[in-house]
């Protein structure tokens, strides 16, 4: 057995290039790919349904269905070549997909994209249907205003609000086609959009919709001058991001908000600790694959990863003796930004994909461990389990954590790791 694990180490580990030589060598390299970076999230066979599904939220896109939200064709049509290239490039805001930019580019790029493609039969039966961009109309006070008037004729505050803000009783609740809880992107943040914050992108995604979710198609309701003011609208809807704001600026922002989080930091760690994931890991499931509620938060959830052995997840009740009790504000906040447990060892980047929460602002960083230490003590003694293979773990941490090889995520999209710079959801 160990030999064999360490071989399919080695396997995983082998340079890109071995599989650029040969026949098929274009869709075998875009296979490859898929399995290396992928498919821990979207699955083997691209249906969404990879490891790591479940853990995160908004889930992975089930690309065997051929529906996507970021395209710059007709609502309903498959996206072009460059948008799935785009995409992956860089990245979904306000997800988990990560910006590969820096190390799937040129024919691997190219190999990938085909791959995804391959995944639907859509692309086989049907044609892309793009839209054409006319000439922009500059931003101007006259075309705000009249945009602020569309937004309001094709009732926009439905669901993102009179304000953009989509908060509030009178947005709707929504779902995607999934049928799984969606919130309506917040336009005074633009910095959070998916397909881009430009008037241009905020242009497209009127005509194109998102498909998969509510976010409708405004193609041919009001004219495409219309369209251009009411993109302008919204770039004009953007609050200042916190991390250009002055200390003024700051208290002022910070006040404001008083109603909401700042009132009630453990209510914000709930739900950070929610969105994050950090509930669906850190609590064991039943013989029947259900949460075991009495044990939230308790640890216990156990991870066979490959060669690398079994890895099991932690206690994080205030129990003294076997969770968090007895750890200090910086020594939880050091696990959670920078993967060294409580005994001081390091993580692997993954299950737990910690590069990802580097970039929490310190706010939501001590809400998380507000809530944290709100939680009662749960007695549950995780153990150390024994690596599978001592070696191939190892390695693995030398891989990752020394040689910063990138075996699953690229820097998190927008993730500066700038304290001021609030997470992406
Ligand atoms: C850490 C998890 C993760 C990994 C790894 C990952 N993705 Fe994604 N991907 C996501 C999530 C989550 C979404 C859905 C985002 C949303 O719906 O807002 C997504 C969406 C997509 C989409 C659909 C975009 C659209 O317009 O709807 C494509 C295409 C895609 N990913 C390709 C890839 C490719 C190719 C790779 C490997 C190079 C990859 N992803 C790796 C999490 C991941
Ligand atoms: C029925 C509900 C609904 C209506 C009506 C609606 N939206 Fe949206 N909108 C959404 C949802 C849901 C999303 C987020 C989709 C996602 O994140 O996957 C969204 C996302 C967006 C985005 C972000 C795009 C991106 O790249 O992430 C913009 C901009 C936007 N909407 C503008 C508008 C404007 C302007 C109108 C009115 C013309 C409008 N929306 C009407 C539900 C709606
Ligand atoms: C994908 C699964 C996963 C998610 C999501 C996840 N964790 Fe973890 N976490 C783990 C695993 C597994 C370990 C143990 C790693 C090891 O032992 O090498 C761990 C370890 C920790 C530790 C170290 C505890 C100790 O005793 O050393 C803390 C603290 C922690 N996680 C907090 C969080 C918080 C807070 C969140 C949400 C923001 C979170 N985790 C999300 C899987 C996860």
């Amino acid at each position: 057995m160990q030999i064999l694990n360490i071989l399919i180490l080695i396997l995983t580990l082998l340079p890109i290039k071995l599989f650029t030589e040969g026949s098929g060598e274009h869709d075998a390299l875009g296979r490859k790919l898929f399995e290396l970076k992928c498919a821990y999230c979207h699955g083997e066979k691209g249906d969404g349904m990879g490891l790591a599904q479940g853990f995160i939220d908004p889930q992975p896109t089930d690309l065997t269905s051929g529906v996507y939200k970021i395209r710059t064709t007709e609502t309903g049509s498959i996206p072009t070549d460059s948008d799935i290239s785009r995409t992956i490039t860089k990245g979904i805001h306000g997800s988990a997909m990560p910006a590969w930019a820096p190390f799937i580019t040129g024919d691997s790029l190219g190999a990938i994209v085909d791959y995804v493609k391959s995944l639907s039969s859509r692309f086989k039966e049907e044609t892309t249907q793009k839209i054409i961009v006319g000439r922009a109309i500059a931003s101007s006070e006259r075309s705000i205003s009249n945009g602020r008037k569309i937004y309001n004729e094709l009732e926009c505050y439905d669901c993102h609000g009179e304000d953009g803000t989509s908060k509030g009783d009178d947005v709707f609740e929504l779902e995607d086609d999934m049928e799984r809880e969606i919130k309506a992107a917040n336009l005074t943040e633009p910095w959070t959009f998916k397909g881009g914050s430009a008037s241009k992108d905020i242009y497209i995604r009127l005509v194109t919709g998102m498909n998969g979710t509510p976010m409708p198609s405004y193609d041919e309701t009001v004219s495409e001058r219309q369209l251009w003011d009411l993109a302008n609208y919204v770039v004009a809807l953007a609050r200042k991001p916190v991390w250009e704001m002055s200390a003024d600026e700051l208290s002022v922002f910070y006040s404001a908000l008083e109603g909401e989080a700042i009132a009630d930091p453990i209510e914000r760690g709930k739900y950070l600790v929610e969105t994050l994931g950090c509930v669906h890991c850190h609590t064991p499931f039943d013989k029947n694959e259900m949460m075991m509620k009495e044990f939230e938060m308790a640890g216990g959830a156990l991870f066979s990863i490959g060669p690398w052995g079994d890895i099991v997840t932690r206690n994080l009740t205030s129990d003294k003796e076997t969770g968090l009790g007895n750890a200090t504000d910086e020594q939880i906040k050091e696990a959670i930004t920078r993967g060294i447990k409580i005994n001081g060892e390091r993580m692997l980047p993954f299950p737990m994909g910690w590069p990802a929460y580097a970039g929490l602002s310190d706010y939501d960083l001590n809400a998380l461990i507000d809530y944290l230490r709100s939680i009662p003590p749960i007695y549950n003694k995780i153990p150390d389990v024994k690596k599978k293979n001592p070696i191939a773990y190892l390695w693995a941490k030398f891989d990752m954590l020394i040689l910063k090889n990138p075996m699953l995520f690229g820097e998190p999209p927008g993730n500066s790791g700038d304290p001021n710079k609030p997470a992406d959801m």
